[in-house]
Parts: C-alpha cells; sequence; structure tokens
C-alpha cells in the first residue's frame, strides 16, 4: 500500500531477546531493500550493549543521512521511555530509548514496542491490509505481544501478553517459549491458546485477531485447533513484522 512520505526508504530495527535485526524498507510495498543484518542480543543485555549493537547495525548500511529509523522494542514505552521490562536486562526500566539511541548514533531514532510495530507493519502492508473495525495482532515469542487496531489507528501499549489467566501471567504458559520450553505438543499448546484468546474475545470482541512471531510459520498446526468466534489468521510479513511496521512508523507516526 503507497505511503504519504517524502521519503521512499526507512530502516527499521527490531530488538529481541536472542536476536537484534535491521533492514531497509521500501516504503511503497513494504520489502527490505537489502538483505536484513542479525546480531545476537548481548548476553547482558543492558542498554549500553544493546545501543553499541545498534550503532554498528545502521553503520553497516549506506543509509541517507536523514534517513527515518524506527526501533521496535520488546516493552511498552510511555513517549520513548521504558515503562517495565519482562525480557531484557532489568536495567532498562525508567531509560529513555530515542535519547539513548540519538547518542549512540547521531541520529534521530523512532521507538515503539515490538507488538505495535508488528500490527502496524501488518495492517499497512500485510494480513491485515484494509481490515477496519477492531483488529488485534498478537505475537507469539519469547513473550506475547499485542497490538490493537480500531478502524486502522493504534491503540498504543496493551500489553495483552500480561493477562493474569488463572493466577499465572499469560505468556508465562502460552508465549512460544513455553511451548518449546516444557516440550508441549501442538494440541497441549492449543489448549493454552484457547484459553488465551477465550480471555481477550471476552474482554475486546476483536473482529480479526492475526497471529504473529516466528511460530506463525507452523499456523496449520495451531490455528485449525482453536475455536474462537473472530477471524483468526497468520501475520504475512511473519518475523520482517517488526522491523518493517518500526521503519513505517518512524516516516509516517498515524
Ligand atoms: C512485553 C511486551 C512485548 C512482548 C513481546 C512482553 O513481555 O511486555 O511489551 O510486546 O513481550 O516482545
Amino acid at each position: 500500500m503507497a505511503e504519504q512520505s517524502r521519503h521512499k526508504v526507512a530502516f527499521g530495527i527490531d530488538i529481541g531477546g536472542s536476536g537484534i535485526k535491521g533492514a531497509p524498507v521500501d516504503l511503497t510495498t513494504g520489502e527490505f531493500t537489502a538483505d536484513r543484518r542479525r546480531i545476537p542480543t548481548p548476553h547482558k543485555s543492558t542498554p549500553d550493549a544493546v545501543a553499541g549493537v545498534i550503532a554498528e547495525l545502521v553503520d553497516g548500511f549506506e543509509l541517507p543521512a536523514d534517513a527515518p529509523i524506527g526501533v521496535a522494542f520488546p516493552a511498552p514505552l510511555d513517549r520513548g521511555v521504558v515503562r517495565f521490562i519482562a525480557n531484557l536486562h532489568k536495567s532498562w526500566k525508567g531509560i529513555d530509548l530515542p535519547e539513548l539511541l540519538h547518542e549512540a548514533t547521531g541520529r534521530d531514532v523512532v521507538a515503539v514496542n515490538d507488538a505495535d510495530a508488528a500490527g502496524v507493519g501488518e495492517q499497512r502492508y500485510g494480513a491485515a491490509a484494509g481490515r477496519d473495525g477492531v483488529v488485534l495482532m498478537v505475537t507469539l515469542g519469547t513473550g506475547i505481544g499485542s497490538a490493537l487496531l480500531v478502524d486502522g489507528t493504534l491503540v498504543p501499549n496493551t500489553e495483552l501478553g500480561h493477562l493474569e489467566i488463572h493466577g499465572h501471567d499469560a505468556e508465562s504458559k502460552a508465549a512460544d517459549s513455553a511451548r518449546q520450553r516444557e516440550e508441549l505438543s501442538w494440541e497441549k499448546w492449543g489448549r493454552r491458546l484457547q484459553r488465551y484468546f477465550d480471555t481477550v474475545e471476552m474482554l475486546l470482541s476483536p473482529e480479526l485477531i492475526v497471529v504473529g512471531g516466528g511460530v506463525s510459520k507452523h499456523h496449520d498446526k495451531f490455528l485449525p485447533l482453536l475455536d474462537l468466534r473472530a477471524e483468526i489468521i497468520p501475520a504475512t510479513l511473519r518475523n520482517r513484522a517488526g522491523i518493517v511496521g518500526a521503519a513505517s512508523l518512524a516516516a509516517r507516526p498515524h
């Protein structure tokens, strides 16, 4: 879908628990204009260590000086400030991410929640393109991320991965990391997802749920097990969605 931005290309970065990935994105098509680069997340994933990796990623591509740069980050961000952090080093709490990354790269950087970035990516270029009403993107990875879109407008920082279900933080039981850690069968994990999505449906009544994260490439193994009122479909940008959405939001915030 065409974007109204004076830029043709923006750079997107996705900070994850195991890897930090970046690529330049064509803002008209949502495609990468060069191969994605991935650097493992530093074992001690402190702000300074991660900022160093981001500077290395940005320097590794020949970007115009004014190229918009968007960063997808795995925590809720209050005007760029990390509110709490579940899956990176605890010292991130309270950090002003755009300020930190400006110091590290010398460039202006727009920071957004990773699931929000993925949701906007899917809405502008992927599975949710052209869909109005209440659309929910859920990413299943190390944690569970959520992005709520109402008639195409993002309601940021929804944090539905931390719903408390039967006394547990939902992502500790239903994220893809729980499936892997506990070696759950698709059926067993499917029953946990059913409980999770039942709660989400009860609270928000979305019309469409888009499921992303690396495991969404195996959607045929678990989406057919779910019985929901909402239409539930796999993300089409898969694990590119965070990079694409962050780049797109950096060029066009709304
Ligand atoms: C974080 C969210 C994030 C999600 C996916 C959760 O633990 O609180 O902000 O979107 O993981 O990375």
